[in-house]
Parts: structure tokens; C-alpha cells; sequence
């Protein structure tokens, strides 16, 4: 069956979309790209825009004092943006590890990713979780080194670690010259043109000396002092390094690597040219039941994050919706799957830096926003009828956990409710027991509980104290049938408890339990993983 479009006017709107996520540790740089690239895209007018929006200046609402306060970026978001003939989707990822989940789940929205190291540190701890996930999908990945106005490290030490620390092969595409105060640019290795850097002056006037090769006289004239172990330098990263293969980077083998400086927008617009050059257009995705290619006319497409509060006069929530194949208008009639609910999306929103607009169409590789008022959970699948399920969407064992005690206990009512949309948001993991009792929650990392507690007075008006909870980790149960899972349920009556969408999950107060459990009970799968939108027992 040929399931591509006959709709050329749509496969050129796809084909020019480019939509990927930046990754890295905090600090090393990424708020700086974020904003640099929407300053070549025209997305905002002023540097400092983005910057200010994660140091607070710019948005006021409660949710975000909570960033202010912690001066790290919870909240994530997408923004779209035109360049050079291409529609740039960006998708912003949480640094903080505490919301390694959130990211995890933004990660498999994306067709590429574009990853920045600090020049000074190398790879760091998230830097090495994050890549981790994008291997699983083998996402291709563009590296940035960043900071190289400040004193840093020896760039082949850097490509070295990258390449035995991340396992990727290296292929630099720039090569920079001096660093810190004597940084002079970098030398364009496929290009074979000087980039030269001045602090302060910016892309607009980071000049391209017209040179011809590593060995061109003009190099010795303007850089008398660097030019010796710059053409030993490049001899050996030639010699070294795997040339470029643009097979293997979409195969997520090998990383082309920028050298240059985010804050002084030096080395950004040759990543940016990099991405809509190299990186994939719409990925075919794994639709559960078939693959489905971007190309295909039928919309289809999956929400991966839930957000609230994006906008403090509207106090409401997002779902994010990944689209995955043909066109979505406020038209087209979409089926959400798991309900089978039929409904047109009237005012399916865009996102730019710090504003939304209401879009008329949007085609397979564009991030949009709906209104959620608790009909979308994260997994959910939309199509315009066919019965798909998207796969590769996590939820991760929590290591965390702690119990909810009411501060007004008249007020048990509201409490469960706000915990039920917040864990169906994967603010939190939510679970409730079978014999009864408050529910048990289950982080990734402890900020998540600060930020619940903060959003359970500020949003529900419910004041929320955490307690210690006897349970030390969770496994989503997985039974042969059904009648295996009733005597599993049997035999553990106290351990027994059911995650946000319904589904059996095992509560240990130990990891010794949980290591007999699993020998008491072979045919039991105790798993550590599970997907969203995924029901462990339908039809089982
Ligand atoms: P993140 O989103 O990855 O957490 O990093 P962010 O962009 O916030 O950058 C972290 C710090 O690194 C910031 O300094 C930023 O100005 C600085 N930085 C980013 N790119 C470069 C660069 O190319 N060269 C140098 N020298 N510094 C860079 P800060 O002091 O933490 O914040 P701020 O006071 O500058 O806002």
C-alpha cells in the first residue's frame, strides 16, 4: 500500500520542517543557543529575552516563582521559527536532573538533537543521561563546544572524552584557534575558510577571511602567532578523525562538532545551517500497529508533555502534541484513541519565544499546544480514525516516595483530585493502594514533591505536607492472564497499589523484596519501565 501523499504542497510543508531538541548539563550554555538562534530566526527582537524569562524578569506567575526561586528551567516548551526556507521546531528540554522524566519524554518528539558541552568542564553527568536516551532512538545528534572565550580545555582531550564517555564518533567540522582571551575563531575543516572571532562583535561581523586552505599565506599574514600549531593541528584532526559521513550522523554513529561561543553568537549560525543541512526531515514513527511516515496524508500524532500554568492570565493547562503525519487544521476531525472520542482541535496553538498564536495548519514534524482540561493524558495518540498506538513514550520506576497529608482534612476530596491531574500531567507518579489510604507518589528527584507541594496551594488551593513513606521502589506488575495477576494480587494484598491510568503496580518496602518477590514468583514480570498511553492488562 502507498500511504504517501499525492499532496505535493504538503510534502514541501513537511520535508522543510526541522524539529529538534538542544541538550546538556546546566550551565553550559543552552538557555544562551536557545536564544541566539531565535535571534537569527527572528523569533525574538532582543537578546535577553529568553535569559530573562529563566532568571524571572520576565514572567511573574506563581509556577514560574518556583523557577525564579531555584533559578533552574522546570517548565519546558517548544517554539517555532522560520530560517532560510525551513520551519524550525525547538524544543526546549529541563536541565535539572530532578525532571529527567519530563525530558525523557520531550526527547521522543524530536527527530535530532543538538548537544552543548562546556568547553571547560567536558562531558558532564546529564549530559551522559541525556545522550544515553537519544541512542536509544538513535537520534541524531550535532555537538556544540561552547566557551571557548574562556580558558579551556585541549579540544582533541574534548573529542577524545566525547567519543570514549558518550561513545559517538567525532567528526569536527570547525577547529578552533587559541582559546580565552587569545581565541581567534575557527577554521572551517570542510570548508577550508577562516572564521575570525573578535569578543563582542557578533555574527554579524564574525568575518570570513578570504582564505583559501590550512596553507594559504593570508593565515601567516593575519595570524602570525597561531598559524604553526594550527596547520599541525588540523594535519592531525585530518589525520585522526573520521572525515564527516552525513549516513552515519542520521544513523546517530557519528557527531559533527562546532567549536565557538554562545554568548557572543560566535560559531551559532554554522549550527543552525548544520541542522537545517543535515539534520532529518519528519522521522517515520513506530505507530504500534504499523509505521507511519511523516508523509502520509492522514494526521496523525501523539501528546508527549503536559504543562501548566504556561500563562498566568490564562491559568490553564497544555497538552504537546507531536504530530507525526499529514496536516492538522481546525477541520480535521481527530479521534483521540484511548477514549475513541471524536472532536475537531478549533484552536490549536503555535509557540513562539514568549508568545502563542492560534495556527491554521500545522503538518507532521510541528509541536503544537491544545487546551487540556483533563481529556488528555501524555501517550495519547490522535489520528483521524485509524486505531494507533505511538510507542516509545516512558514512564520510569519513581525512586522517590512520599504521602500527602492534608493540612484541612475536610478537604480529602480536592487532594485526590489534584493529585489525579497532576500525575496524569507526569508532574508526579500517583498510586493508589488497593486496601484504601492516602495515595503514595513517586518522583524521579526531590524538587518534583517541592514543586507538587508549591502547585497543590498555589493552583488547588489544597495545603499538602509530604511524609515518609515506607516504600523503597515500584515495578509495574505484568501478569501472564488474568488469573496469574489475581493470585499475584492475592499473595500481596499490602504491596499492591494502581498507577494514574488503572494499572497493577508493585510497592516494596525494600529491594530485598522486591528480589524475592520476583523469585516467589517466576511468570511475574516486575518491570522497571513502561509506556504511556500502554495498559499492562487490557484484554489480558
Ligand atoms: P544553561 O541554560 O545550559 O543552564 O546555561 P546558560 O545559557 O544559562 O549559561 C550558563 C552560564 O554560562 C551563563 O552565565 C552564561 O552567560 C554563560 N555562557 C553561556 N555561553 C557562554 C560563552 O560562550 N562564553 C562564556 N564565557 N560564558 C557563556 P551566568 O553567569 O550563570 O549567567 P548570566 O549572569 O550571564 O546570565
Amino acid at each position: 500500500m502507498n500511504f504517501r501523499t499525492s499532496d505535493q504542497p504538503l510534502a514541501r510543508e513537511i520535508r522543510r520542517r526541522r524539529t529538534f531538541a538542544i541538550i546538556s548539563h546546566p550551565d553550559a550554555g543552552k538557555t544562551t543557543l536557545t536564544e541566539k538562534l531565535l535571534l537569527f530566526g527572528g523569533a525574538i527582537q532582543l537578546a535577553g529575552t529568553v535569559k530573562a524569562r529563566k532568571s524571572g524578569r520576565f514572567a511573574a506567575s506563581d509556577w514560574m516563582a518556583v523557577e525564579q526561586q531555584r533559578g533552574i528551567s522546570v517548565s519546558s516548551s517548544v517554539m517555532q521559527f522560520e530560517y532560510q526556507g525551513h520551519v524550525i521546531n525547538l524544543l526546549d528540554t529541563p536541565g535539572h536532573q530532578d525532571f529527567s522524566e519530563d525530558t525523557y519524554r520531550v526527547l521522543t518528539a524530536v527527530d535530532a538533537a543538538l548537544m552543548v558541552i562546556d568547553a571547560a568542564k567536558g562531558v558532564e553527568a546529564q549530559t551522559i543521561r541525556l545522550l544515553e536516551v537519544c541512542r536509544l532512538r538513535n537520534t541524531p545528534i550535532i555537538t556544540f563546544i561552547n566557551k571557548l572565550d574562556r580558558e579551556v580545555r585541549d579540544p582533541v582531550e574534548l573529542l577524545d572524552e566525547i567519543e570514549s564517555v558518550l561513545n559517538i564518533r567525532c567528526a569536527p567540522i570547525t577547529w578552533p584557534v587559541g582559546m580565552g582571551k587569545s581565541f581567534r575563531g575557527v577554521f572551517h575543516l570542510l570548508h577550508d575558510e577562516m572564521h575570525r572571532f573578535r569578543p563582542g562583535e557578533g555574527h554579524h561581523h564574525a568575518k570570513v577571511e578570504a582564505v583559501k586552505g590550512i596553507d594559504d599565506p593570508v593565515l601567516d599574514a593575519h595570524y602570525p602567532m597561531e598559524v604553526v600549531p594550527l596547520r599541525s593541528e588540523v594535519e592531525l584532526v585530518r589525520g585522526a578523525c573520521e572525515p564527516f559521513e552525513h549516513a552515519a550522523y542520521l544513523r546517530g554513529e557519528q557527531s559533527p562538532v562546532f567549536f565557538g561561543s554562545a554568548i557572543n553568537n560566535f560559531g551559532v549560525r554554522e549550527l543552525l545551517q548544520s541542522v537545517i543541512a543535515w539534520a532529518p526531515p519528519p522521522q517515520p514513527r513506530n505507530g504500534g500497529v504499523r509505521q507511519i511516515e511523516a508523509l502520509e496524508p492522514a494526521f496523525s500524532g501523539f501528546v508527549f508533555k503536559i504543562q501548566a500554568n504556561m500563562d498566568p492570565r490564562h491559568r490553564d493547562r497544555i497538552a504537546f502534541l507531536r504530530i507525526c503525519s499529514g496536516r492538522l487544521t481546525p477541520e480535521t476531525r481527530v479521534t483521540q484513541v484511548r477514549t475513541a472520542r471524536q472532536f475537531k482541535i478549533p484552536h490549536p496553538l503555535i509557540f513562539m519565544a514568549n508568545e502563542r498564536t492560534v495556527l491554521e495548519e500545522a503538518v507532521a514534524g510541528d509541536v503544537i499546544g491544545i487546551h487540556n482540561h483533563g481529556q488528555f493524558h501524555i501517550g495519547d495518540t490522535l489520528t483521524e480514525g485509524e486505531p494507533l498506538a505511538f510507542k516509545g513514550i516512558p514512564y520510569f520506576a519513581p525512586e522517590l516516595f512520599m504521602r500527602a497529608r492534608l493540612k484541612d482534612p475536610l478537604k480529602a476530596k480536592q487532594l485526590n483530585n489534584a493529585l489525579k491531574e497532576l500525575g496524569e500531567e507526569g508532574a508526579i507518579q500517583v498510586f493508589q493502594l488497593s486496601q484504601g489510604g492516602p495515595p503514595v507518589l513517586g518522583a524521579v528527584g526531590q524538587l518534583q514533591f517541592e514543586i507538587v507541594s508549591h502547585r497543590l496551594q498555589a493552583e488547588y488551593g489544597v495545603p499538602a505536607l509530604f511524609e515518609p513513606v515506607n516504600v523503597r521502589a515500584a515495578r509495574w506488575v505484568r501478569a501472564p492472564d488474568r488469573k496469574a495477576l489475581r493470585e499475584f494480587e492475592k499473595g500481596n494484598p499490602a504491596r499492591l497499589a494502581a498507577d494514574v491510568d488503572g494499572n497493577p503496580v508493585f510497592l516494596a518496602e525494600s529491594n530485598a523484596i522486591l528480589q524475592l518477590t520476583g523469585e516467589r514468583w517466576p511468570d511475574i514480570a516486575l518491570r522497571e519501565t513502561r509506556e504511556h498511553g500502554e495498559r499492562l492488562h487490557d484484554g489480558a
